[in-house]
């Protein structure tokens, strides 16, 4: 099977083996099919935040389980659950439709709602951390079923224990607690701006939803009509004294203390001021109105991708002394050069 259409990269390469699983049992079946003949797993949602870098061995496991539920309904607050193969922006114009608060900033992230927990996806000033209940998964070391709460999930920014135990547990649904009553949160610089905008005091999430999707739309490429990853690389967070002492040379850069000590900096503004953005090598390219993004602009390789994306982390570091960690994982062996 080739992979092209399952990931937003759009990138081509064989699996080796292929199979969906829309249901636990369906899931079991084939994680014990790849015990029994010695292949290695790879897990599958929305293919939105992977690169494929070449084939695939062993079997690639799509989830496709699909349904959402509301739980239970408390004075101020609803439970709702989604299974894992659920697309995640369906999910939130779900809970929108229900008049429920919470998860409006994360509306048009791609991807499924199994994969959110993984890299604790996060847009405008929320992350899935902030609303989540808890998280059904399958322990693939144990074979058992387990219930993570928040605490358990140990989240922090794009990182859960789920990517750090990565290949260990399968998830299979998500709970999450959202308001009856409008929590909006506005503060988030391009939202807050958007939001002053409109003169409004006060208003339901579906117009937060709406500037959302307005400002991700004019930022970042439709992966249907422009493939990409998303962010490509993560903000990166260095110390206090290196921090003070890039803020002397470039008193423009953008820098946010962090709670837990540390400055974070923003990967596009360095990738930009380098002079990156809009480049392109051949089909490899970093679009135009976000340098944080890669985008494929037809035909591209994994390789051609890595490529790029390489010499744009070594540019930074040369530049300001700046590590940027990818964030995206790479899925399949690159070919040899
Ligand atoms: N900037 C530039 N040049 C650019 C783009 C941005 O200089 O080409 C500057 C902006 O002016 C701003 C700063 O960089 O000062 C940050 O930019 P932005 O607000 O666009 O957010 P980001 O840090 O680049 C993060 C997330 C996005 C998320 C946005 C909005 C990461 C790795 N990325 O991007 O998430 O949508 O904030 O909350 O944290 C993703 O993970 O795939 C993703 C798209």
């Amino acid at each position: 099977v080739d992979l092209k259409p399952f990931n937003t990269m759009a990138l081509a390469a064989p699996a080796a083996h292929f199979v969906q699983a829309e249901t636990d049992a369906q899931l079991r079946e084939a994680l014990l099919l790849a015990e029994r003949e010695g292949w290695q797993v790879t897990l599958l949602g929305g293919g939105s935040n992977m690169i494929l870098a070449g084939p695939v061995t062993g079997l690639v496991v799509r989830v496709a389980s699909r349904g959402r539920r509301v739980l239970s309904r408390g004075r101020e607050q609803v439970l709702i659950e989604a299974e894992a193969g659920e697309s995640w922006h369906q999910l939130v114009c779900w809970a929108l439709d229900l008049g429920l608060s919470g998860i409006e900033n994360l509306a048009l992230i791609p991807g499924t709602v199994g994969a959110a927990p993984v890299q604790n996806i996060g847009a405008y000033g929320v992350e899935l951390c902030d609303c989540l209940d808890s998280v059904q998964a399958l322990d693939r070391q144990t074979g058992e079923l387990c219930w993570f709460d928040r605490g358990q999930c140990d989240f922090a920014y794009r990182d859960s224990r789920f990517k750090r135990e990565a290949g260990r547990y399968v998830i299979l649904r998500v709970r999450l607690r959202l308001w009856r009553r409008p929590r909006l949160a506005v503060d988030y610089a391009p939202l807050a701006e958007a939001w002053r905008a409109t003169g409004l005091q006060a208003a339901d999430a579906r117009v937060v939803a709406a500037l959302v999707m307005r400002i991700r739309q004019s930022k970042l490429p439709d992966p249907l009509t422009l493939p990409n990853a998303g962010s490509f690389f993560k903000n990166p967070v260095v110390p206090v004294d290196q921090a003070q002492r890039l803020a002397e040379r470039f008193p423009s850069m953008p820098q946010y203390a962090q709670a837990g000590g540390g400055v974070k900096l923003a990967a596009a503004w360095l990738i930009d001021q380098a002079g990156w953005k809009g480049f392109r090598d051949g089909a490899a390219g970093v679009h135009s109105e976000q340098a944080l993004v890669l985008v494929n602009h037809g035909g591209a390789t994994g390789a051609q991708i890595l490529a790029l994306a390489a010499r744009i982390r070594a540019d930074v570091l040369t530049r300001y002394g700046v590590e940027l960690e990818q964030e995206p994982p790479v899925v399949g062996a690159a070919a040899l050069p």
